[in-house]
Formats: structure tokens, sequence, C-alpha cells
């Protein structure tokens, strides 16, 4: 019996990488989904893949920084499936550059996508969360814990994920649970195009600090962590809220 039959999942990002494992693994588990991503053509492929998979579907495009993608999705979430479960933060970017390459717009535009959004989403999809006894996922990263070269404005942006996870989670509780993951790196169109932008010295160094402290020395597939983000919408997860689960090869175990 399909782990997830009676629950319907709002899914920010779904048009690549985690966000589209995520969705095909919520379809999977019997899961009605709420897809939304500014990438049109990628978001209809994965609405259409889980659709292959029986899901029950619909997909919203949209940019997350505009506070009415996130109504229109809950409303469109509501109108076909009744009720919203779970809330998945997954969309991002990366905005990678030296320290001497930050500015206001690069600032503005990597908090906006990777922190403002997603409390954006939260204030949409309260409302029925609160009725159903819902859940949500942020996806922050394993830079938000330890720094990581050419990314010190998502560093940034991830630790304050942390920070509004936690004041989330009191707000919204006892209803609403509110959890973090932070992946270490993950094999997606995401790190493939910074590993591509680099020179092959800069990116044998910037692999040394990605996995080099992880005890599981690799990247993570989209799946592996997909599997964590769908633990925490479950009810096998149902005492943890307010809390950071690193998802990280053992990165920040020593
Ligand atoms: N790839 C990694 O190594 C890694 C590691 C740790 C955390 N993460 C986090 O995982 C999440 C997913 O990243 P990914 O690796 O799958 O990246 P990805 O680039 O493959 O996917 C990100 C998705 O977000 C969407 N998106 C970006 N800006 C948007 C906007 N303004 N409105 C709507 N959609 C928008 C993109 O169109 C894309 O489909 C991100 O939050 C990222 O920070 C990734």
């Amino acid at each position: 019996m399909p782990r997830l039959q009676h629950k319907t999942v709002v899914i920010t990002g779904a048009a690549s990488g985690l966000g589209r494992a995520t969705a095909l693994a919520f379809a999977r588990e019997g899961a009605a989904l709420a897809l939304t991503d500014i990438d049109e053509t990628g978001l209809l492929a994965v609405r259409d893949e889980a659709d292959g998979l029986g899901a029950r579907v619909v997909a919203l495009t949209g940019d997350i920084t505009q506070s009415q993608t996130h109504s229109q999705l809950r409303d469109l979430a509501l109108a076909s499936f009744g009720a919203i479960h779970g809330l998945c933060n997954v969309a991002g970017t990366l905005g990678a550059g030296t320290i001497d390459d930050v500015d206001l717009d690069r600032f503005d535009h990597v908090m906006h996508v990777n922190c403002l959004a997603q409390l954006l989403a939260i204030q949409a999809m309260a409302p029925p969360l609160r009725a159903s006894g819902g859940a949500i996922v942020n996806v922050a990263s394993v830079g938000a814990q330890g720094g990581l070269p050419l990314m010190s404005v998502y560093c940034a942006s991830k630790a304050a994920v942390l920070g509004m996870t936690r004041a989330v989670a009191v707000e919204l509780a006892p209803e609403v649970r509110c959890n973090a993951v932070c992946p270490g790196g993950i094999d997606t169109p995401m790190s493939q195009g910074l590993l591509a932008s680099v020179s092959a010295d800069q990116r044998e160094s910037l692999l040394g600090k990605l996995t080099g402290r992880q005890l599981i020395p690799r990247f993570a597939t989209p799946d592996e962590i997909a599997a964590t983000v769908l633990f925490l919408v479950s009810d096998d997860s149902v005492f943890l809220t307010g809390s950071v689960l690193s998802a990280d090869g053992g990165h920040t175990a020593w």
C-alpha cells in the first residue's frame, strides 16, 4: 500500500534535479501533486512523467519570488484535490561567484529565490496546512553549516533558511511541522553547471571541498535526497519539527 495515498503535496523547483526526483518519489508513493517551476518545458515533462506513474498531478508555471505564484498554486491544488498536506520548498539557485563578484543584484536574487520564496510559499500554504495537520520541508544545504568557495551569498541564503525553519516551526506548532534538510553535493544540473564553469584546477579543489570531507565520498543521487524529503513529509517523522536533517554523506560529522 503506497505510504502517501491520501496526501496532497506541493513541490517547488519540480522541473529539474532534486525537485523532479522528489515529485516522482511522491508519485510512486501515491500522493497527489501540485508542482511549480519557472521552467515550463521541464515542468510539463515532469508532470507527464508523474502522470505516467499514475499520480494525480497539476502543474503551474511561475516565478516563486512572486507571492501570486503560491496563491494560484494553492487555489489550484485545493480546487483539484481538496486539501494540502505537504509543502516541499525545493527550488533554489546557486548564484556562484567570488566575493569580488557580489553585488546587490546577485545578493537580492539569491536571497529572494532561496529564502524569501520559501517564506512566501509557507505564507500561502499555511491555512490549508493548518487545516490538514501538514508538514513543510525546506531544502537548505551543507553550505548552511560550513563555508563553501564561490558560494558566499548561497551559504548566507541557506543559513537563513535554517533560522526561518525554526521560527516557522515555533509559530505554526502544534498543527504544522516544519523541518529543513541540508544535502551535501547532489548530482543535478546545478552542481554539474558549477563544475563545468570552472577550470580543471578549480574543479579539483572544489570537488575536494565538496566531497573530500564526506565519509561517503561521492555526490548523492537526487533520489537519495528525495527519500529524505519524503520522510520529513510522511507520518514516519511525526515527532520531528524545527529540526535540521543533514543528508550530506557525513560532511558535517567531524
Ligand atoms: N545540487 C546540489 O549539489 C545541491 C546541494 C545542496 C542543496 N541543493 C539544493 O537543492 C535544491 C534543488 O537544487 P538542484 O540541485 O535540483 O538544482 P536544479 O538547478 O537542478 O533545480 C532547481 C530548480 O529550481 C527552479 N527555479 C530556480 N529559480 C526559480 C524561480 N525563481 N521560480 C521558480 N523556479 C525556480 C529551476 O528552474 C530548477 O528547475 C536547491 O534548493 C539547492 O540549493 C543542491
